[in-house]
């Protein structure tokens, strides 16, 4: 028997709507939010505002694209958390009145969970390249920076996290002080690519175990471009590219020397990344380095599933849908967690 599943994903700015069946993607369907880019960051309360506008024809899309009809879903599957709350109501509240209606039960999915199991989304029933447990999750994000270790669809232990700023977070902060927009990851990735990596030297935490720190590259940046600014008004515009490349090296350097080490402590050589800030071309070129070098059998996601996206909550659901893991009509959205 075929189990279909419903996701949704409202944790952030980006409302999205997917279907899977039996593992195997049916659609996967993303409004995202323009609005925020005039205030160089998400404000809460246009973006619940805009999913409340967008989930009912984000929803019907997804279900138009499947090719199927609502009444062959077995179950909804919402991000329950961690997100911005505004936003979690509306998904989780959409899902709650869609369940019902349908008479089909409920699966809440944690999100960061999602972008580790992202890895296990077929887009077709041939598709074998998933990762086998145990393996290490780097997952960097707008919000978070961790590394995990993925022993089961449902066992995941972070191991190593930040402890001040996200990698995605130190990418944007500083593009923002450049003046490069928001969110300023991809822009950064764009120009370093034409830069030299070499060009400045940016410092790197110096702190035990596996976890992660970006608040002293983020002040070292700054206190660069103050004092490079006093001798010359232009000293931005006349080293973009450079200083981007510069930037970029330097947290994909912190990144993998952490993973590194835990992929080493743990002999684990299965290693994956996850997450928006995946989608950054120098933190993928250091992971097919980083399989060469050491042997890992490396997992990157395809760039539709690095941010963030509802088919990663439906195969989360599905999994979840096998073991009859539903969650009662009362269950209220979650703003922090912690895997
Ligand atoms: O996972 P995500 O879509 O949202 C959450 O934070 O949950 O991640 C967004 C983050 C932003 O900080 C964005 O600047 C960063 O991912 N990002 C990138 C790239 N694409 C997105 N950072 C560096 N290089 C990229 N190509």
């Amino acid at each position: 028997m075929s189990i279909t599943i419903l996701g949704i994903e409202s944790s952030c700015d980006d409302t999205s709507s997917s279907v899977i069946r039996d593992g195997v993607l049916l659609s996967n369907v993303i409004a995202s939010q323009s609005v925020h880019e005039a205030y160089g960051g998400v404000v809460p309360e246009l973006a619940s505002r805009a999913h409340q506008q967008n989930i009912i024809p984000v929803v019907s899309e997804a279900i138009k694209r499947a090719g199927i009809d609502k009444s062959e879903l077995d179950a909804i599957a919402f991000t329950r958390g961690p997100g911005l709350m505004g936003s979690l109501l509306v998904g989780t509240s959409f899902a709650k009145g869609l369940s019902m209606s349908l008479g089909i039960p409920m699966i809440e999915v944690n999100h960061l969970q999602a972008h580790v199991l992202a890895h296990f989304i077929k887009d077709t029933p041939e598709d074998t390249d998933q990762p086998s447990y145990p393996f290490l999750c780097l997952l960097v994000s707008g919000g978070n920076s961790q590394i995990i270790k993925v022993k089961a669809y449902n066992d995941m232990e972070v191991i190593g996290q930040t402890i001040d700023d996200a990698a995605g977070e130190a990418f944007d902060k500083c593009a923002k002080v450049m003046g490069l927009g928001y969110p300023g990851g991809p822009v950064v990735n764009r120009l370093a690519n034409e830069g030299n990596p070499k060009a400045f030297t940016f410092s790197k935490p110096n702190i035990a175990g596996y976890d992660y720190s970006f608040s002293g590259l983020k002040t070292s940046f700054l206190y660069t471009l103050r004092d490079r600014l006093k001798e010359d008004p232009d000293f931005i515009e006349k080293n973009k590219a450079d200083l981007c490349a510069s930037l970029q090296v330097t947290v994909v350097d912190i990144l993998m020397n952490k993973l590194r080490k835990a992929a080493k402590d743990l002999n684990i050589k299965e290693v994956a990344i996850a997450g928006g800030v995946s989608a950054n071309t120098g933190l993928r070129d250091a992971f097919h380095d980083h399989a060469k070098r050491f042997g890992w059998k490396i997992h990157i996601p395809k760039f539709a599933y690095t941010t963030d996206n509802a088919a990663m909550v439906a195969i989360t659901g599905y999994y979840k849908y096998m073991d009859k893991e539903f969650c009662p009509m009362d269950a209220a959205p979650f703003s922090r967690v912690v895997l």
